[in-house]
């Protein structure tokens, strides 16, 4: 997969290519991240990529013609593939999308600065706006870095096992169980004796009940869009009553 990346801070990039699953994604070949920095698309001497808004007000906007000239120029290198502006006005990003564009053969993202960029650029550039949640940041390059991470999970041979992207937390609309290692006794709370046993099935369906559980608990909207199967069911309503008998003991 390539991904082009727009921000007037590539540098800050280096902290997601440095280590890590990008890295390894970048190193085995199945991610080739490119960054272009709009300033370099800048004939004056103060290489100017904002300027004051219209209307007045507060802040900075970036300036359409170096954003234009920028994607020109990864154009002309090989880019292709959808715009995303990386922005809290657009679609609150999830696993489900996240999934759906690392199926792609490339991605240009698009990071603002400042209060934002002159939304003629956007009207005739950018094809999906993307937002990592309902707060403001100083500018796209953390949610860029998120989507970036995001992806290469999916990418062949990035994870060490393939099938953890697949049992993962939201890859069934469920938060993960929760996870151990050694040693067994720890700051006097042990390991629950399921784990320790081997009985594979005994392991899946208590994993299973343990999620089932911390999304019910944790998270009632997503649990509202899942349709459970019998043992689903029967599983998640055996937390319930676990939770009820705990609660009454203390
Ligand atoms: N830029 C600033 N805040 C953002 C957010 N929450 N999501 C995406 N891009 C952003």
């Amino acid at each position: 997969m390539r991904i082009d990346i727009v921000s007037i801070f590539p540098e800050m990039f280096e902290a997601v290519k440095c280590c890590g699953s990008v890295r390894r994604a970048i190193e085995c070949g199945v991610l080739d991240l490119r960054l272009w920095d709009p300033r370099d698309s800048t004939n004056d001497n103060y290489r100017r990529v904002d300027d004051r808004p219209y209307g007045g007000g507060p802040g900075m906007v970036m300036l359409a013609k170096p954003l234009t000239k920028t994607l020109q120029r990864l154009r002309k290198d090989g880019a292709q593939g959808r715009v995303i502006h990386l922005t809290p006005q657009g679609a609150r990003l999830d696993q489900g999308r996240i999934r759906d564009l690392a199926a792609l053969s490339g991605l240009v993202l698009l990071t603002g600065r400042y209060e934002g960029i002159d939304e003629r650029l956007i009207e005739q550039e950018v094809d999906e706006e993307i937002s990592i949640g309902d707060y403001v940041l100083a500018g796209g390059e953390l949610p860029a870095m998120v989507l970036v991470e995001g992806l290469v999970r999916y990418l062949p041979g990035v994870l060490g096992n393939d099938a953890s992207v697949m049992a993962e937390s939201f890859s069934e609309g469920l938060l993960d169980w929760p996870h151990y290692t050694r040693p067994e006794q720890f700051s006097g709370r042990a390991v629950p004796s399921v784990l320790l046993g081997g009985n594979h099935e005994a392991i899946r369906r208590w994993r299973l009940q343990q999620a089932l559980g911390r999304t019910w608990e944790r998270r009632p909207d997503l649990m509202e869009r899942l349709v459970l199967n019998e043992e689903q069911h029967e599983l998640l309503a055996s937390y319930q009553r676990e939770q009820i008998d705990e609660e009454i003991l203390s």
